[in-house]
């Protein structure tokens, strides 16, 4: 029977999927990233490995395997921690969970949009704190998102959906921006095409949705910064070296930009010096897929993509190798 590892405690739907068919499971009981030594010790002799995005896996990973394991299905849609071209060489299939968490992302990323427009977390630190004495006609004044301009940055399946949402539910303009057009979506949600510099500076909200690639690192600079509006927002749920996160925090600072919603960040789970102390940003720790649903069928999806290939298979999500 196929020998499963799986890096780091997750929803049992999956792991049941893969005891129902009596594969020999093992499930970290670890409590956080395992560290490489003992990473190393547990894949010995896998079969299939179940990583987390935090689990760096390349050719030292590949090799403490050994050469018997066949899949490597990450639980993530993000696959920037894989080492593809080392996994090519040795023949092992890579999978990731798309679409499952398509509705979380988006939705966390319209929560964001709404939480830094209306400043709800400064406002509720201020409630808790006693501070509110009496309804007053200038208190935490923010922006409304109806009838705004919205600049998605990367038009894939998650920054489409942000795009209907946004664009059906709130009445904003739609502008994107990604190396692909597409004009199919394009059309069926009346949305606009336009470069990079066009969407950052037409904008009054920014929000990133392309993966982390060599192309992307810093595609949000201190001159992509510059390009913004003074009033305008940036909302990153993607990877966390898409933006220049110090050039962000001057940018901040400077009133370059008017706000920031981060779920991800350049050296989690650390943040760039000074962030954490402006009062225009909001940072959470990386929760955007993170809702029961959803964290559960990224369980399921990954299990069965491990079954498909252990049943003579295609996988159901593989990355293109
Ligand atoms: C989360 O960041 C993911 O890539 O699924
Ligand atoms: C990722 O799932 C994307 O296509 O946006």
């Amino acid at each position: 029977m196929p020998k499963v590892f799986i890096t780091r405690k997750i929803p049992d739907a999956g792991i049941n999927l893969l005891k129902e068919k009596g594969y020999d499971v093992e499930v970290s009981d670890f409590d956080g990233v395992l560290p490489r030594e003992q990473l190393f010790t547990k894949i010995k002799g896998a079969d299939a490995v179940l990583p987390l995005l935090t689990d760096k896996v390349n050719d030292e990973f590949f090799e403490a395997a050994g050469p018997q394991l066949k899949i490597v299905a990450n639980y993530a849609v993000g696959y920037d921690n894989i080492d593809l071209k080392a996994a090519k060489q040795r023949n092992i299939i890579i999978t990731n969970t798309p679409d499952v968490l398509t509705e979380s992302v988006a939705e966390h990323a319209v929560a964001l949009m709404l939480a830094i427009a209306r400043r709800i977390v400064e406002a509720d630190k201020f409630m808790r704190a006693g501070k509110y004495i009496s309804w007053a006609p200038m208190l935490f004044l923010g922006n409304d998102l109806a009838g705004k301009t919205l600049g998605l940055v990367g038009l894939g399946r998650i920054g489409a959906t942000v795009a209907k949402r946004m664009k059906n539910g709130f009445e904003m303009k739609v502008l994107y921006y990604d190396v692909k057009r597409n004009e199919e979506i394009e059309k069926e949600l009346g949305l606009e095409y336009a470069d990079l510099e066009t969407v950052l500076k037409e904008s009054d909200f920014i929000s990133v949705h392309v993966p982390l690639l060599p192309a992307t690192k810093h595609l949000i600079g201190r001159e992509q910064l510059g390009m913004m509006k003074k009033t305008a927002y940036l909302v990153n749920t993607a990877r966390g070296p898409i933006v220049d996160e110090k050039a962000l925090v001057e940018a901040l600072k400077n009133g370059i930009i008017k706000g920031a919603a981060l779920d991800v960040f350049e050296e989690e789970p650390k943040m760039a010096p000074g962030l954490a102390d402006l009062a225009n940003v909001i940072v959470v720790p990386h929760i955007a897929s993170a809702t029961e649903e959803t964290r559960s069928a990224m369980s399921e999806l990954a299990a069965k993509n491990i079954i498909a290939v252990f049943e003579g298979g295609e996988p159901l999500t593989p990355v293109k190798l």
